[in-house]
C-alpha cells in the first residue's frame, strides 16, 4: 500500500497503474478515524475493483464555524493499518493546503435536495461536500466510488451531481454498518459519554419500532409515523431531536401527513438527526412499501 500526499503523485501513480491494466479504479472518500463502516466500504472495493484509492482528508468546506472542524478525531497510524488490513492499494492524504491553495472561487451546489434534513441544519455543508468530492473525483478519476448509506442525504446529493453533471463514475452505495446493540457506526461516537451513547441507542430502537408498526399495521400514515419516532426517541431524557422525517428516497420529497406509508411507490427514507448532549447523530432506514408488505 503506497500513502502519497500530493496531488501530483497521485496522478503519476493512478497514469501507471491505468497503463498496466489495474483497472477499474475503486475509490473511497473518508475523513479518516476509520471504523468497520469504512472497512465494509474499502472490501466492497476491492471486490469490484483492479485498483482501490482511498481518500484521508478532513474536509474544512463542510464544517460549519461552529462545529467541530479542529476537533474532528484523527489517528492516521491506525487509519493506514486499517487501509492496508482491508485491501486499499493506495491512501491519499493530502493536506488542507495541497487541496485548497488559494481561495476557492468555484463551488458546486446541489439545490433542493440540501434545503432539508441536515442540510437545513448545517447551511453549507452539502456545498461543501459537493466541493470536496467533485476535486477528488477530477483527481482520482474512479470508475466506482463508494459511500455508506448512513449519511443517505448524502449519496442523494451526490448521486445527483453526478447525474447533472455526466461525472463519468458509479456511486455504490453500501449498507449502514451497526454496533451489536444497534448503534450505527460513526467517527462521532467517541465523543458520546457512557451514557449519551447508552441513549443513543433510541435512534436504532424508534426506526426498528416504526418498521414493525408499519408491518403490523398499527401505524398507517405519515404524521402517525412521525408522532411515534418522536415519542420513542422523546423516552430518552438527554434526547433532543433536530428532525424526525419521512420523505422519498433519494428525491427527498416530501409525503402529504395523512398520505398511507404502505400505498407509496419506490424507495422512501426514515430520517433521524438528534443531538446527545454536544454530539449530533444521523441515523435512517430505506425501505419500500413493497419489501415491508412481503413482510406481512
Ligand atoms: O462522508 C464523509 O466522510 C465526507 O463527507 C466525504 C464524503 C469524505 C467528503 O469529505
Amino acid at each position: 500500500m503506497r500513502v502519497i500526499r500530493t496531488i501530483e503523485q497521485l496522478r503519476e501513480a493512478l497514469e501507471y497503474l491505468r497503463g498496466g491494466g489495474h483497472t477499474p479504479i475503486g475509490f473511497v472518500p473518508t475523513m479518516g478515524y476509520l471504523h468497520e463502516g469504512h472497512a465494509s466500504l474499502l472490501r466492497r472495493a476491492a471486490e469490484q475493483s483492479g485498483t482501490v484509492v482511498m481518500s484521508i482528508f478532513v474536509n474544512p468546506l463542510q464544517f460549519g464555524p461552529n462545529e467541530d472542524f479542529a476537533a474532528y478525531p484523527r489517528d492516521e497510524a491506525r487509519d493506514l493499518a486499517l487501509a492496508e488490513r482491508e485491501g486499499a492499494d493506495i491512501v491519499f492524504m493530502p493536506s488542507v493546503e495541497e487541496m485548497y491553495p488559494q481561495a476557492i472561487r468555484t463551488t458546486v451546489s446541489v439545490s433542493v435536495l440540501t434545503d432539508r434534513l441536515c442540510g437545513a441544519s448545517r447551511p453549507g455543508h452539502f456545498e461543501g461536500v459537493a466541493t470536496v468530492v467533485s476535486k477528488l473525483f477530477g483527481i482520482v478519476q474512479p470508475d466506482y466510488a463508494y459511500f455508506g448509506l448512513k449519511d443517505a442525504q448524502q449519496v442523494a446529493v451526490l448521486r445527483r451531481m453526478v447525474s447533472d453533471l455526466n461525472m463519468n463514475v458509479k456511486i455504490v452505495a453500501c449498507p449502514i454498518v451497526r454496533e451489536n446493540d444497534g448503534l450505527a457506526l460513526s467517527s462521532r461516537n467517541v465523543y458520546l459519554s457512557e451514557e449519551e451513547r447508552r441513549q443513543a441507542l433510541v435512534l436504532s430502537r424508534s426506526l426498528r419500532e416504526v418498521r414493525a408498526a408499519l408491518e403490523e399495521g398499527k401505524v398507517r400514515t405519515v404524521n402517525e409515523a412521525k408522532a411515534m419516532l418522536q415519542s420513542v426517541i422523546s423516552s430518552s431524557p438527554l434526547a433532543v431531536i433536530d428532525y424526525a422525517e419521512i420523505l422519498t428516497f433519494p428525491a427527498l420529497e416530501p409525503l402529504e401527513g395523512n398520505s398511507r406509508l404502505l400505498e407509496a411507490d419506490g424507495e422512501l427514507i426514515i430520517a433521524l438527526a438528534v443531538k446527545f448532549g454536544r454530539t449530533r447523530l444521523i441515523d435512517n432506514n430505506v425501505f419500500t412499501a413493497k419489501e415491508v408488505h412481503a413482510l406481512v
